[in-house]
């Protein structure tokens, strides 16, 4: 028997599989249709303090190996948030929510991270910051594409919470070094890896964006040996715990992630094509760990030979 536990930076998961931001809704959506008992967290799509309708539809385009959105963190605000989703969450699954919290400012992520935080629900184990999105009160500037100010919002919310908090590093960097280095200096326990890449499908017929956003964001199997090479990089600069995600299909997609350094592995765009992907990833890794003698699914993390 196998031992699945993984300690993602104070949150303690039962296995080392856990659902993507944005593509497992709130975490009931997939009651009936998906085993729990084999992940180690849910995380919710992204909430801010106001509710946010998200971008114009058309919003999704299918491309090779992957899918192209621009959803625009469509979602209900922290306060129904907290008072409706969170217990009617708990009422069903019984597995650590990790919320996945966005702002337009320092102050709005401090603001969304403190009220979370009051309200100290026992079924939320995690903040999960996403930075991929502008800072309006400074010239709209990406926060998770400037380490300065990354390191100031990631310290905000850091003295707006005493929950583990990850922080979700935007990909499309020249190095991820730099800014997995302000996350840690910044107080964050540990950081997730990658968000969606930054993409453009057009319809040569009518030479229009297919998008209503014009462009969007790229994820599936086609960003899975980029999400592997940034988890790496990251491993090798900091000494924070990553949840990788990035194209996981199966076991070997979400094995190479933890190979090259991550406690835990998230499944996203794969849940669309086969909603129970997640389940079938935790029985092959349990499967690899028996076959190449590792008792703890916690030691594949960093076990690369090079
Ligand atoms: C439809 C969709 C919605 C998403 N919404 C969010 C979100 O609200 N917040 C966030 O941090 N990431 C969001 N993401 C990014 C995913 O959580 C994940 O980082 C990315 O898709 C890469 O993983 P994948 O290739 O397994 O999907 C979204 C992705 C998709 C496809």
């Amino acid at each position: 028997m196998i031992d699945m536990k993984v300690n993602l930076g104070g949150l303690e998961m039962a296995t080392p599989v856990a659902t993507a931001s944005g593509t497992f809704g709130y975490g009931t959506e997939y009651v009936g249709a998906v085993d729990y008992s084999k992940l180690g967290a849910v995380t919710a799509k992204g909430i801010r303090v106001d509710p946010w309708p998200g971008n114009p539809m058309p919003r999704h385009a299918e491309v090779p190996g992957g899918l192209v959105n621009a959803i625009g963190l469509q979602g209900t605000g922290v306060d129904r948030f907290l008072k409706v989703t969170v217990p009617w969450y708990a009422k069903q699954v019984k597995v650590p929510l990790i919320v996945n919290i966005w702002g337009g400012s320092v102050d709005e992520y401090a603001e969304v991270a403190g009220r979370i935080d009051a309200c100290a629900h026992p079924s939320i184990g995690a903040l999960e910051m996403n930075v991929s999105c502008p800072n309006v009160k400074a010239g709209g500037h990406t926060f998770g594409q400037d380490p300065k100010i990354l390191h100031d919002v990631v310290s905000a919310v850091r003295k707006a919470t005493k929950l583990p908090l990850l922080v979700k590093l935007a990909p499309n960097v020249p190095s991820i070094v730099p800014y997995a280095k302000a996350c840690e200096d910044a107080g964050a326990d540990g950081l997730s890896l990658i968000n969606t890449i930054p993409a453009m499908v057009i319809d040569i017929e009518t030479r229009r964006p297919v998008l209503a956003n014009r462009t969007g964001g790229l994820s599936g199997r086609c960003v899975h040996p980029a999400a592997v090479k940034l988890v790496w990089d990251a491993h090798n600069a900091t000494r924070l715990p990553i949840l990788a995600m990035g194209g996981v299909y199966d076991a070997k997609d979400a094995i190479e992630f933890m190979l090259a350094g991550a406690t835990a592995v998230a499944v996203g765009t794969a849940v669309f094509s086969s909603p129970d992907a997640a389940g079938n990833v935790h029985d092959g890794i349990a499967d690899y760990c028996e076959r190449h003698g590792f008792s703890r699914a916690a030691d594949l993390t960093g076990a690369l030979e090079v």
